[in-house]
């Protein structure tokens, strides 16, 4: 996830900007910049690589200067390199300005920009900004505040951003909207800038968290001054930050798993983000649009990848053949690639990787490449591998996962393949018109609706609290809701070490209903839906022979309640959708048995993030 620090005072800039920086990479970055108000004017340093590098590349130059802004990037347009790492610098170099979040309508307002005379120079999103910051100033002669005030009005986003101009020394402008953005108070004139509290609490506790459409002007006279949207002057807020500096990089949970379980509301709805046009009915996938027509014209797809990331494509299994009619194979990446498989230039191959760098995964694609298929890539990590390798793809946008056991780069997975079928769908005439903006819907309230799953969390503890000794468990589900069922059982498994098996329901009386006593803990994903009638039935044979029962179901659920030991409610939604609702409390279950096991969350033994050997 991007970092942003920023000071403005009366000591050296530099230090507290690379100290600052220092703090940040508990977040993940591929790059790393600073932009200082030198003796000469704006002094801009970047480069690809960790801030160490960036140590490296400026040692030797002069850093002097007592204003400036530093920033760390993480790929999410144009991969990792030394022009796309930020400060981004406008033509004239007189401003500088760095960004976290994704500016959605950046290719339209890049274009204009250039047919006025703008000259971009890297890949990112973020680029527009300094550009349209630049224009607005020159077209309308409005001050630097104002400029960035007018910009922003034509930008539809995410963002946090700090800007700087030669032409007003000892100034930082920042604005936020849905990233956020904090404000520390120092003393004899001291501010300081950061995307979250981590490189400010060395220098003082005294913050201002920044609201939506507000922005800040801080500079050496007047202190700090704060607009609203509207354009009226507010109070800013202090508040005394009370938090130790290791709570916070975690963002004030106690580990990184349970940090990014929580993220998921936002990184789904990033994971849509400019992509999903409810007002237009359409949906976008830049990445792939010169190989949409093949994807609707495929025969088939295949579908490789490994760990959790093969769950998600059992879920897009379900989702391409219901909604845009096509047959599709999921295969662990290490069984295909040894198999001779039959693959042919009509194939479409789609490989799903957090990491971008799974060894079994890369080489998959490498053999079907060669085989002439056409190679879609879903990653997380831009400029990986994978993404280098692909024909295509999509990034899933769910920022950095630390955690070792996959938790949102699931569900963003999961909702770029369902923003894949369901467009593909639409463009076969698979989907009607009004059946498909009757899904985007849906699929726009799943980001609240997450939120409101993770409210289940204490109940979901206490449930964990009951089953933490178990030696065993099982997990059930059928259609859309058995990779939920696989993914339920990694997580428990990988975490918490307690031997756990996912089933398609109906399979459990051809074998696994013999381990069923009153031990057993089966956890059943029943809710409303295409099969929950047969789901019910499963849940009577595991209660008759004395299994205990924790059933997900959908709200208001009265059936399920009457015969399982205990249910977790979700809200309701199509059955496609129900897997980013239903895997949240089983993420959560093994993330508190693990913790009350006494285990290593974020760094289970023997396992790695990034498996990058065969
Ligand atoms: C490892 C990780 C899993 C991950 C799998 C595939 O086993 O521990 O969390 O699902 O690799 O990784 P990828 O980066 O390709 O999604």
């Amino acid at each position: 996830m991007c970092g942003i620090v920023g000071y403005v005072g009366k000591k050296d800039a530099y230090p507290i900007l690379i100290n600052g920086l220092k703090r940040l990479e508990y977040r993940g970055y591929d790059s790393a910049g600073v932009a200082i108000w030198g003796p000469d004017g704006l002094n801009v340093q970047k480069c690809k690589g960790r801030v160490s590098d960036l140590e490296a590349h400026v040692s030797g130059r002069s850093m002097a200067g007592t204003t400036g802004i530093g920033h760390t990037r993480w790929a999410t347009h144009g991969e990792p390199n030394d022009v796309n790492a930020h400060p981004h610098v406008s033509n004239k170099g007189d401003l500088a300005l760095i960004h976290n979040g994704i500016i959605e309508n950046y290719a339209p307002l890049k274009e204009e920009l250039m047919s006025r005379g703008h000259v971009f120079y890297s890949d990112t999103d973020t680029e527009v900004l300094v550009h349209l910051i630049d224009d607005i100033q020159r077209t309308e002669g409005t001050d630097l505040a104002e400029s960035v005030r007018l910009a922003l009005g034509n930008v539809v986003g995410a963002y946090a951003i700090v800007v700087m101009d030669e032409k007003y020394p000892d100034m930082l402008v920042a604005a936020r909207k849905s990233s956020p953005l904090v404000i520390g108070i120092g003393e004899d004139g001291d501010h300081f800038l950061a995307s979250d509290a981590t490189p400010i609490v060395e220098h003082t506790r005294n913050v201002v968290y920044m609201e939506d459409g507000e922005i800040a002007i801080i500079d050496r006279e007047h202190g700090l001054r704060v607009r609203n949207i509207k354009n009226q002057e507010t109070r800013p807020s202090i508040q005394a930050l009370e938090i130790q500096l290791e709570a916070l990089e975690k963002g004030g949970y106690e580990h990184f798993m349970l940090k990014e379980i929580y993220e998921q509301p936002r990184s789904i709805r990033d994971s849509m983000r400019g992509r999903l046009n409810l007002a237009q009915s359409d949906i976008v996938l830049g990445g792939i649009k010169d190989h949409e027509q093949r994807i609707v014209n495929a025969k088939r797809i295949l579908i490789v990848a490994c760990g959790t990331s093969w769950h998600a494509g059992m879920v897009g299994e379900y989702l391409f053949e219901e909604y845009a009619r096509i047959p599709v194979e999921v295969e662990y990446a290490s069984e295909f690639r040894y198999r001779n498989p039959v693959i042919t230039e009509d194939d479409i191959v789609i490989a799903i990787s957090q990491s971008g760098e799974t060894a079994d995964t890369l080489a998959a694609i490498e053999l079907a490449k060669g085989r002439g298929a056409t190679i879609i890539g879903i990653c997380n990590v831009v400029g990986s591998s994978i993404a280098r390798m692909t024909h295509a793809g999509s990034y899933t946008h769910a920022g950095p996962e630390i955690g070792v056991a996959s938790t949102k780069a699931f569900t963003a997975q999961v909702t770029l393949l369902t923003l894949m079928a369901l467009m593909i769908g639409r463009r076969k005439g698979t989907i009607d018109g009004a059946k498909f903006q009757q899904l985007l819907l849906e699929l726009d309230s799943i980001p609240a609706k997450v939120e409101k799953v993770l409210k289940t969390e204490a109940q979901v503890k206490y449930i964990a609290g009951i089953y933490k000794d178990a030696r065993n468990a099982l997990y059930l589900g059928r259609g859309y809701s058995f990779p939920v069922a696989l993914e339920g059982a990694l997580k428990l498994k990988e975490i918490s070490y307690i031997h756990a098996e996912g089933y398609p329901a109906a399979e459990m009386k051809h074998g696994p209903i013999a381990l069923i006593d009153e031990e057993m803990p089966v956890f059943v994903i029943a809710t409303q839906g295409a099969s929950y009638e047969k789901v019910v039935s499963n849940i009577q044979e595991v209660k008759a022979r004395k299994g205990k029962v924790i059933a997900i179901v959908t709200e208001g659920d009265t059936i399920v309640k009457e015969i399982a030991d205990h249910t977790i409610e979700i809200p309701a939604s199509p059955d496609a959708f129900v897997p980013l609702l239903a895997v949240v409390p089983l993420q959560l279950l093994s993330y508190h048995v693990a913790v009350m096991r006494g285990c290593n969350v974020d760094q289970p033994r023997n396992l790695a993030k990034s498996v990058t050997v065969e």
